[in-house]
């Protein structure tokens, strides 16, 4: 079931971002029209390729007569995972086209009974307090700007947050992941020459103050990037090669397998303060990574081609998954 919420689409467009213009908005980052079946229909989120899942997976086991919000379900694939599981899920999403494709996939799993999805903000849920048993937030810090005052009203990634313990009960767990290793370049194998050269005549070829639309395609032709992050400097669309080159909340690019999506840059520092300003308590944090190419080249061995994991994963850890309890 979809309920459209109006006061959420009076509450983005109140900000002047229309759904369908890609942006850094200030509610959340919207991707190109495109962009939402590429994201959903390529391998993310966090991962997807059974590497990182299996340390948030357990908290979405035996959940019978459970309640579960995922808070920026995009095409819903752990919406549907935790109902498969015995959960009642609320799953809730910026993008209008994210749920549109929500509803086919929980459609497609035979869960529609199980899951209600909604158009809206993470940041204003339409939840009572002390609701939930788990909620979810898989790669969606990295859409919002940090927290700031707009007209009276706190934004971004603190009241984010504060909502996901809100509407947890006492003792009830959170799940929070975001990507990580931002200076690293992650390739499908290319060369790292061929690569640098390609990104720079890509880079080359842009315009000072580049549009959004300029910016995604040609960062799209970087078709061997599976990841990598840009952002603007004096103008000008840069590689990031280091982490310190960017702020915490800066507007930043990322390229991603199949696509490039606008996101804000946070470091684990800042989502460990709005997590202790939110009152929740780490119970575990994982960065998972392989300590060597061949530990790489083994996992990959024993599977098929289409669950194959990047260099990315060797000696960085691409994404941290924090596990989270209301105190
Ligand atoms: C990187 S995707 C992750 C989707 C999903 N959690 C997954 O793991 O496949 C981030 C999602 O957060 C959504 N989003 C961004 N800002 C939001 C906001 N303020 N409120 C609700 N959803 C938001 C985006 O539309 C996008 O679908």
């Amino acid at each position: 079931m979809i309920r459209y919420l109006s006061i959420f689409i009076a509450l983005i467009t109140s900000f002047g971002i229309s759904a369908h213009e890609p942006s850094h908005g200030i509610s959340g980052t919207h991707y190109e029209k495109e962009s939402p079946l590429a994201y959903a229909t390529n391998r993310h989120g966090p991962d997807g390729s059974l590497f990182l899942d299996p340390y948030f997976i357990p908290y979405l086991l035996n959940l019978e007569g459970q309640r579960v919000l995922d808070a920026g379900c995009g095409a819903a694939p752990w919406a549907i995972y935790a109902a498969e599981n015995g959960a009642m899920v609320v799953a809730i999403d910026l993008q209008e086209k994210m749920i549109e494709l929500a509803e086919q996939a929980v459609k497609k799993a035979g869960v529609s009974e199980k899951v209600t999805l909604f158009l809206g903000d993470v940041a204003e849920l339409p939840s009572p307090s002390n609701f939930f048993d788990r909620t979810l937030s898989i790669n969606v810090g990295c859409n919002l700007p940090s927290t700031m005052r707009v007209c009276e009203k706190m934004v971004g990634l603190g009241p984010h947050i504060n909502e996901m313990a809100r509407v947890l009960k006492q003792g009830g767990k959170a799940i929070v992941t975001a990507p990580a290793s931002f200076g690293v370049i992650f390739t499908d194998g290319t060369s790292k020459e061929k690569v640098f050269e390609h990104i720079f005549k890509v880079l080359e070829e842009l315009p000072l103050n580049p549009t959004f639309s300029e910016i995604t395609s040609r960062l799209n032709q970087l078709k061997e990037v599976y990841r990598a992050t840009f952002a603007i400097k004096q103008g000008k669309l840069v590689l990031i090669t280091d982490e310190r080159e960017i702020e915490p909340g800066e507007d930043i690019w990322r390229k991603l397998p199949g696509l490039t999506v606008p996101n804000r840059y946070h470091p684990e520092s800042e989502y460990l303060e709005e997590f202790a300003n939110a009152g929740l308590m780490m119970e575990a944090c994982y960065r998972p990574q392989f300590n060597s190419d061949v530990e790489c080249a083994e996992y990959n061995a024993a599977r098929p081609s289409t669950l194959h994991l990047g260099q990315e994963y060797s000696q960085h850890h691409p994404f941290v998954i924090f596990c989270l309890i209301k105190r």
